[in-house]
């Protein structure tokens, strides 16, 4: 969603934000803007759009101030504008605020303000944060205590970023509930919602926890904890990072790079774990943990989006294979509902990022339950990663597009390898499961390389507003993923079913206008799927079948067919859902769409 850099040294501080700016662009945001401070000399640069219409106007107007904030913005409060864009500033425009996350009791904060004089230029949350401090300035001796004092009537999620003319020479800091880094130079420092935004100047980072503060100079970082009322020895981490997977090479966008990728992600994903030589499953992340997890007795998965998708696929692999209860939830849910937790239930998250809102708020939920929690996360470092007990990292190297693809077999194949290890060699699948996740990188590669026929049958399904997927076993959240994906970058309207389902309803949807995705690949379940083809083909519904190399009886009952090798069961969702981000893909390029910042959506969902 929004994205935040900040920077205070001697170099040129515009050139620093707007890079960072640049990577922060795939996060989602329809605004952008910088303040840049020079002793007390402050120039604002604010624009609706992206990052390129800032930077010619940067370039030519801006000085070469070395104390520098920067921001992308997602709109929640107030519309797409200038004015709502950040940063935003008090009356005297000598503090200047850059925001991530929602200030809930804002309205009650801008009365309070207005009651006391002050007016407002915008209609953001954001605005009642410099003119806090503004106000606790005229009471109170020092920046820090103004700011502190203002963080501590503020409710919600946020990282703020905040810098004023009175205090020329550092930069204010703090975070709850939503990420910041500070990245340690010489003689310079940096700060950032995403370290992609600065890694190309420091791989030395503080990671700030909730109710942080950090008065940051260029040679110091000071944080104290506001909740505990005390200083803290920022912990220096080294950001382990790929440099190279976060660039673009030789592809049109990021999510053809990313689909690209499915076999190399299985590939790191499995690299040292699925060890079919000595037919063991290694997961590093879970050792310490290996004690309480056989006292584990019911797991809930939380997460959201393809995560939870894959959450769902996981449901079936670790009931069958691992023999432990589990229940998906979407995280926005759990966190409202009463249910009993008993300490044998384990909490898993899965999430991408790392930095989705509700499932770290699940998270918080059951922090004092005494539950063990465990985190599927890709994102290193990231706040799921670092708040739960133990977990595996999914290895498949940054994600950029907004819509999921290559985390999506990542985080399959580790459930996979979850369900296995939890197992523990119990079961006969434990073997041929580990020896085909070796062969499963080669077998996604051969999907890819259909690359150019998918496109062709995509391209000719373009034109139809609805679709239908569907799927039995784990080929139902696979199915509600590739409605998902052509949702979000086709802007169609799609919906994913368990293909038992028909008759109960999405059947009276069904004619010649409304095609379905049908995934057909083998299994004990295929005939039952071939009656329900069958009844959407008596309704003149076209049908597009996903099957398993061999199966040519399939072309006699559908109007098209793409097929995946064979393999198993429990790694069929992983080579499905390829080809469907590839047919989303398609289609969503033949209508125009940049798929990699589709409209109204952000990479990263930091807000509730
Ligand atoms: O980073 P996370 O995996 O926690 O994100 C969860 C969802 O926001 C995410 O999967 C979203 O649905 C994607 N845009 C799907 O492509």
């Amino acid at each position: 969603m929004c994205g935040i850099v900040g920077y205070i040294g001697s170099k040129p501080g515009k050139d620093i934000i707007l890079r960072g700016l640049e990577a922060l662009e795939y996060r989602g945001y329809d605004s952008a803007g910088i303040a840049l401070l020079d002793g007390e000399k402050s120039q604002v640069f604010k624009r609706i759009g992206r990052v390129n219409g800032l930077v010619q106007e940067v370039e030519d107007k801006a000085g070469n101030a070395g104390l520098a904030i920067g921001h992308t913005r997602w709109a929640t409060h107030g519309g797409v504008t200038v004015a709502n864009a950040h940063p935003q500033m008090n009356s005297d425009h000598s503090i200047f605020v850059v925001h991530n996350g929602i200030i809930e009791n804002f309205s009650e904060l801008r009365q309070k303000l207005e009651g006391a004089g002050y007016q407002f230029e915008s209609e953001t949350d954001t605005e009642v944060v410099p003119q806090l401090i503004d106000y606790y300035l005229k009471q109170l001796p020092s920046f820090t205590a103004a700011f502190e004092a203002a963080l501590n009537d503020v409710r919600g999620a946020y990282s703020i970023v905040a810098i004023s003319t009175r205090e020329p020479e550092t930069l204010y800091a703090a975070r709850l509930s939503s990420p910041l880094v500070i990245g340690v130079g010489e003689h310079e420092n940096f700060l950032a919602s995403d370290p992609s935004a600065i890694m190309e100047h420091t791989k030395k980072v503080i990671y700030l926890e909730d109710y942080d503060v950090a008065v940051i100079t260029k040679d110091t970082v000071d944080v104290h904890n506001l909740k505990e009322d005390k200083h803290i020895s920022p912990k220096v981490e080294l950001l382990d990072y790929e440099n190279k997977q976060a660039l673009l090479g030789d592809y049109p966008n990021f999510m053809l790079k990313e689909i690209f990728e499915a076999p190399a992600a299985i590939r790191s994903a499995t690299l040292g774990r699925a060890v079919a030589e000595q037919n063991v499953v290694k997961l590093g992340g879970l050792e310490s943990v290996l004690g309480q997890l056989k006292y584990i007795d019911r797991i809930v998965i939380v997460a959201m989006g393809t995560s939870y998708y894959a959450g769902l696929v996981a449901e079936y692999l670790i009931e069958s294979l691992a023999d432990i209860p589990v229940e998906v939830q979407l995280a926005s849910e759990f966190n409202y509902r009463e249910e009993p937790f008993s300490r044998s239930t384990a909490l898993l998250a899965i999430s991408q990022s790392g930095e989705t809102a509700d499932t770290i708020a699940a998270l918080k939920k059951v922090e004092d339950y005494g539950v063990l929690r465990l985190g599927i996360v890709n994102a290193v470092g990231s706040t799921i990663a670092r708040m739960t007990d133990a977990g595996v990292y999914c290895h498949a190297g940054p994600e950029k597009a907004v819509a999921s693809t290559k985390a999506f077999v990542a985080q399959v194949t580790v459930l996979l390898q979850v369900a296995l290890c939890l197992n523990d060699g119990r079961s006969k699948r434990f073997k041929p499961l580990i020896e085909e996740l070796n062969k499963l990188p080669a077998k996604a590669q051969v999907i890819l390389d259909q690359a150019d026929a998918i496109k062709t049958i995509a391209e000719n399904y373009a034109d139809y507003r609805d679709f239908l997927f569907i799927g039995r076993h784990t080929g139902f959240p696979a199915a509600l993923e590739g409605a998902l994906k052509v949702k979000e970058i086709s802007y169609l309207h799609a919906e994913g079913y368990a293909a038992g389902e028909m008759k109960h309803g999405p059947l009276a949807m069904i004619d010649e206008h409304f095609p379905t995705f049908a995934i057909a690949t083998d299994s004990p379940l295929l005939e039952k799927t071939y009656s329900n083809i069958q009844e959407i083909k008596a309704r003149k519904g076209p049908v597009l079948a996903l099957a398993t190399e061999g199966n040519e009886a399939i072309k006699e009952l559908c109007s098209d067919v793409i097929y995946i090798p064979d393999t198993a069961p429990e790694t069929q969702p992983i080579l499905q859902v390829i080809v469907m981000q590839l047919f989303a893909y398609y289609i969503a390029i033949k209508r125009g769409n940049d798929v990699d910042r589709p409209r109204n959506l952000a990479k990263s969902v930091t807000v509730e």
